[in-house]
């Protein structure tokens, strides 16, 4: 009974409406459905019990307003007792199933739709793992966790509700039409005929409804987003500095705002079609009192058939609202299952070989062949809902590295020195496959880079860049992300090795010092070499320094640079840098400018030359020589 009560419908209804993101407009189309009903499919035998549950529930719904006839026909009649008595029974059970059969149903569909969360988020999350840099470079994340949260419910709100609801309340309908026809067609045509005067309303506010809903979700969305934003350190900091609170606040409040009166408005209508529908309902059951009672008395019923038609009214009109608007809630259901889909149809750029080549122990030599490389556009790589744009940014695709062939001998050091600009960082970001050259082949130990196992590719690279991530957890898991088994020797020892035993004694929990987002609470020297200490530990045989030690002072920097040195030791090391301890340090020195590798040589041979690298010698480097 309770599935069908107005209320809850109309709960369920709105509650289906996805947050975020536009009105449903696409079409139901075929491979979308069938592809969640293959998603669904893993929870068939569920699903097919709770079906059938369903069927079973619209049944002892429709045969208690039966027996309710029944015994004011035998009440009228004067008995006999016992009738009476087996009805009454007969009634009780029938309410004691229907209890039984609404807890089994509720855990099967609960079952069902939780089953199919767990489906959804775990493929989308173990999918998104596989998505190219580029793909988190362009990507909005909070429209990318939404897919994970919001969408994923909607899609499984709307299958565990509306689908099965559908079907229950087609049964219900069916057979409540049915037996009521069977008493009394006039009747029954007559409560139908006053339907519309009810449903045609009701479909234009559920419509309105939907709307609004979508767009106190935008509203709420866009504030939550706001948030984020401006409550991280780094964002109240830049408002602190540069913003204008009064102006931040007024543009929150106007959103907010809108909020506010779109609650109150739904809040409205909502009340309206509530009310709407009991009227109906009331209206409906004096017309079965007054023609029912006519009919009666004329003779063409008894009693006990008013009395059955009158209960079978009140379970008509639920069911019809909810199907007059199940259009709409299949709509936003397949809507979210398109958005989750989307996601999962992403190809990833950026693939493991099939049959992976294994990697030789040892040191590995690092060649360039002929790289020519264009960051993948927008297009290639993103979707345009999760960037948060309305049309995808059709750049990218120019070509940022033209032709370069470089070969590190194993063991050996090469520096990169040039512009900002010129590529150095691109061409380091080869390596490792956060990208895939367009032309021409990366190689390790003579393998193309694309030829590895990606676990072997981890193992032998690794990369400390300038603005190296810590998660926001503590420092022993931020290393051990490196590597996992490491024992409390081997971190004490990359700790002591990044210079940081000074840092580490002053902090309350030692290794265990929960760090703050992007590890805030350090300094930035301090974070850079808790990114070294964690490319010490995994001690990867070709090291790749992104301007490492870019943010460290010139007394860190020595000590550090004993740390890198000794990291370097016997190792393949591609160092982008500007300081001239490194740049002269290195086997062979390459001036990158403009994509193109310009000169090369050692320090010597390329100061005599009097070119670029003279130039970059004479205004950058020479002032910490
Ligand atoms: N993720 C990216 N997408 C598109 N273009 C990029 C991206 N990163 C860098 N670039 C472009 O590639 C060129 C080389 O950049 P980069 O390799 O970072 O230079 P460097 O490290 O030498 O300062 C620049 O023109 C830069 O604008
Ligand atoms: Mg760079």
């Amino acid at each position: 009974m309770s599935m069908n009560s107005p209320h809850m419908m109309l709960r369920r209804q709105t509650s289906s409406v996805r947050s975020g993101g536009d009105a449903p407009d696409v079409k139901i189309d075929r491979p979308t459905i069938s592809r969640i009903f293959r998603f669904a499919a893993r929870q068939k035998g569920k699903l097919i019990g709770f079906l059938v549950l369903s069927v079973l529930a619209s049944v002892v719904g429709v045969v208690t307003p039966v027996l309710s006839g029944n015994v004011v026909n035998a009440i009228t009649a004067g008995g006999p007792l016992s009738t009476i008595g087996w009805l009454a029974a007969a009634i009780a059970g029938l309410a004691i199933a229907e209890a039984v059969i609404t807890i089994a149903n509720r855990w099967l569909s609960s079952r069902v739709g939780e089953g199919l969360i767990y489906d959804l988020r775990t493929a989308v999350y173990d999918h998104v793992q596989t998505m190219p840099i580029a793909f988190f470079n362009r990507t909005r994340t909070g429209a990318l966790v939404s897919r994970l949260n919001t969408d994923v419910i909607g899609a499984q709100r709307a299958f565990s509700n509306t689908l099965s609801g559908v079907v229950s309340n087609i049964v219900s309908l069916a057979l409540t039409v049915g037996v009521m026809v069977t008493i009394s067609w006039q009747v029954t045509l007559l409560s139908i005929l006053l339907l519309p005067i009810f449903l045609i309303p009701a479909r234009s506010l559920g419509g309105k409804l939907a709307k609004l809903q979508y767009e106190a979700a935008d509203h709420n969305a866009a504030m939550s987003t706001r948030m984020t934003e401006r409550f991280s350190a780094g964002g109240a900091t830049l408002v602190r500095l540069f913003g204008d609170p009064a102006h931040e606040s007024a543009e929150f409040a106007v959103r907010a705002e809108r909020v506010r009166d779109i609650g109150v408005r739904v809040a409205m209508l909502q009340a309206t079609f509530v009310t709407a529908l009991t009227l109906v309902s009331a209206l409906a059951l004096a017309l079965v009192y007054g023609l029912g009672g006519w009919q009666a008395v004329a003779g063409t019923l008894d009693a006990g058939q008013v009395v059955t038609l009158a209960m079978l009214l009140t379970r008509l009109y639920g069911p019809l609202t909810m199907l007059a608007n199940a259009r709409m809630d299949i709509m936003s259901a397949v809507v979210s299952f398109k958005r989750v889909f989307e996601v999962l149809d992403l190809v990833a750029l950026i693939r493991e070989a099939d049959d992976p080549t294994p990697l030789p122990d040892g040191t590995l030599s690092v060649a360039f062949r002929d790289v020519r490389f264009a960051y993948p556009s927008a297009t290639e790589v993103s979707l345009t809902s999760l960037e948060e744009v309305s049309t995808l940014d059709e750049r990218g695709g120019t070509e940022v590295l033209h032709g370069i062939d470089v070969e590190i001998p194993a063991g050996r050091t090469i520096a990169l020195v040039g512009s900002s600009g010129a590529g150095k960082s691109t061409l380091a970001s080869l390596v490792p496959r956060l990208y895939d050259v367009t032309h021409g082949a990366v190689e390790l130990g003579g393998i193309d880079v694309r030829q590895l196992s990606f676990r072997d590719l981890q193992r032998a690279v690794g990369m400390v860049t300038q603005d190296g991530h810590l998660f926001h957890e503590s420092i022993r898991e931020n290393l051990l992300i490196a590597k996992p088994g490491a024992s409390e020797e081997d971190l004490r020892d990359a700790v002591h090795r990044a210079r940081l035993d000074g840092v580490l004694a002053n902090l309350p929990d030692g290794l265990d010092t929960v760090i703050g987002e992007r590890g805030y609470r350090l300094s930035g020297g301090e974070r850079q070499r808790l990114t070294i200490a964690r490319l010490l530990l995994a001690s990867p045989p070709i090291v790749i320094l992104d301007e490492a030690t870019s943010a460290l002072d010139s007394t860190n920097e020595a000590a550090i640079q004993m740390a890198l040195g000794e990291a370097m030791e016997g190792r393949t090391a591609l160092v982008i840098a500007h300081r001239l301890s490194t740049i002269k340090a290195a086997d062979e020195i390459l001036v990158v400018e403009g994509g193109e590798i310009i000169e090369r040589g050692d320090h010597a041979a390329l100061l005599t030359r009097d070119g670029r690298y003279a130039e970059l010698y004479r205004t950058q480097f020479r002032q910490d020589s």
